[in-house]
């Protein structure tokens, strides 16, 4: 990306509202690593803002962090993108997504899907990222780092969705429209989706649409902070409730009721170590892989008074699974909990149906060149899409999801501009084998 020498001159106001950036320029792309820096080391926040403006990339991510999306509320980000997708000349389709619950009033979501104008056939590779955001919105700004350098790459843009998941975002249109200009040809579309953060509404949507061409799409890119490190795969995911049915009594004559607290608190010691366990004596199985399956108690409600023998209790547990299928893994904990209350008299239940999002681990593609490899401890909306068996799917994104969702997201501008390398060499890998088949 550029940063002009010129930029001192020119007085410009950064955008304050997210408005359809001008259109991308194709002279005004340039090697990364050419930029000239400033010779001052103090920026002041006009300067700031003549470096964002200066580069499409940063831009468009500034305009889609400024506008806020948290899940539920994608209306604006979406036709946001769309137009921008439009105006760089791709056929968009809107795909309307249902309201959440409870947010029936909302205006409409859409999952934003983008081709070439020029394509004739569906694109053979797919980039994919999400444009809602978790909870709180927090303002989009642009700083320089503590230790401060002159060197723009260094300066720290923060803002909810900042990094997760609109540096991908930013970067995957940019990656897609760099390799369109050096390759027209290059089988190439876009796909962003609403409510990824809920339980990925959106990508389900899609992928049970007609658009979702699983035959044709024979490479996926998934965009998520993943520091810019190529994703084997990550863990899978099951939720399940504990509920304990007893009956209510006097605290003085406790033996009149039969306390639900007594009888889930052995079930969910039990259910709280059994990613401890050995897959022998009935624990959660861990793999080389993952590691340990992990088990988090989330929530706990029992009870009315403490002078009242508590005649319900129920709990809420996500289990990451480093091994087996959801399937399995039901059995163990339904075991588990059955072995744990059998001498209690209050009845305590598994409810699986209350969760209904459930997946096996989830491997993905590592075979480009030139990348770190890791796994992570984060769900995607990777098994939310249907694909073909033989379909590639990497995951791979600028920024830490040690931040992800806290109060500090934030990433460098270098992370932006590496991301869209990144996403290229992904891209480029793809048109190759594609090539080799053909
Ligand atoms: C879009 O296509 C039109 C017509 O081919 C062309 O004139 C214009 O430059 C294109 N715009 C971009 C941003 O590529
Ligand atoms: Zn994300």
């Amino acid at each position: 990306m550029k940063f002009s020498s010129c930029i001192a001159a020119v007085a410009v106001i950064a955008g304050v509202n997210a408005s359809p950036h001008p259109a991308y320029q194709q002279q005004d792309q340039q090697a990364l690593g050419t930029t000239s820096s400033p010779s001052t080391t103090g920026y002041d926040q006009l300067k700031l803002e003549d470096i964002i403006n200066d580069s499409p990339l940063l831009s468009l991510h500034r305009d889609l962090v400024k506008i806020e999306s948290i899940s539920g509320n994608e209306h604006d980000v979406g036709l946001f993108v769309a137009q921008f997708l439009e105006s760089q000349n791709f056929t968009v389709v809107k795909q309307e997504v249902p309201p959440v619950k409870g947010q029936e009033d909302t205006k409409a979501r859409y999952n934003i899907y983008a081709v070439p104008k020029s394509s004739t056939q569906p694109p053979s590779i797919l980039l994919t990222s999400h444009i809602d955001t978790v909870p709180p919105f927090i303002p989009y700004s642009v700083r320089q780092p503590q230790d401060a350098t002159s060197d723009p790459e260094d300066l720290i843009i923060a803002g909810r969705g900042s990094v997760d998941a609109k540096g991908s975002v930013a970067a995957q249109i940019f990656a897609t429209l760099e390799t369109l200009e050096e390759n027209p040809d290059a089988s190439l579309g876009l796909l962003f989706v609403v409510g990824e953060e809920i339980g990925g509404d959106g990508m389900h949507v899609f992928s049970d649409s007609k658009l979702n061409q699983k035959e044709a799409f024979k490479t996926l890119i998934f965009g998520e902070p993943t520091e810019a490190a190529l994703v084997s795969g990550h863990k899978g995911m099951l939720g399940f409730q504990v509920l304990a049915h007893g009956s209510a009594a006097h605290s003085g004559y406790p033996w009149l009721g039969k306390s639900a607290v007594s009888a889930i608190l052995p079930a969910l010691s039990r259910v709280d170590i059994l990613g401890n366990i050995p897959a022998e004596e009935g624990g959660l199985p861990a793999s080389p892989k993952y590691g340990p399956t992990t088990l988090n108690i989330g929530k706990i409600r029992a009870g009315v008074a403490t002078n009242v023998v508590p005649s319900e209790a129920m709990a809420d547990v996500a289990v990451r699974l480093a091994e087996g299928t959801p399937e399995e893994a039901r059995k163990i904990i339904q075991r588990a909990v059955e072995d744990a209350t059998k001498d209690f008299e209050a009845e305590v239940v598994v409810d699986f149906k209350s969760h209904q999002e459930s997946y096996p681990p989830q491997d993905l593609d590592v075979d480009v060149e030139g990348f770190d490899v890791a796994t992570v401890n984060y769900g995607t909306d990777v098994p939310n899409l249907a694909v073909a068996a033989s379909t590639k799917r990497y995951l791979y994104g600028p920024g830490s999801i040690f931040v992800a969702h806290g109060d500090n997201e934030a990433l460098s501008v270098r992370q932006i501009n590496e991301a869209v390398v990144g996403y290229k060499k992904l891209i480029q890998a793809a048109v190759d084998r594609d090539g080799q088949v053909a």
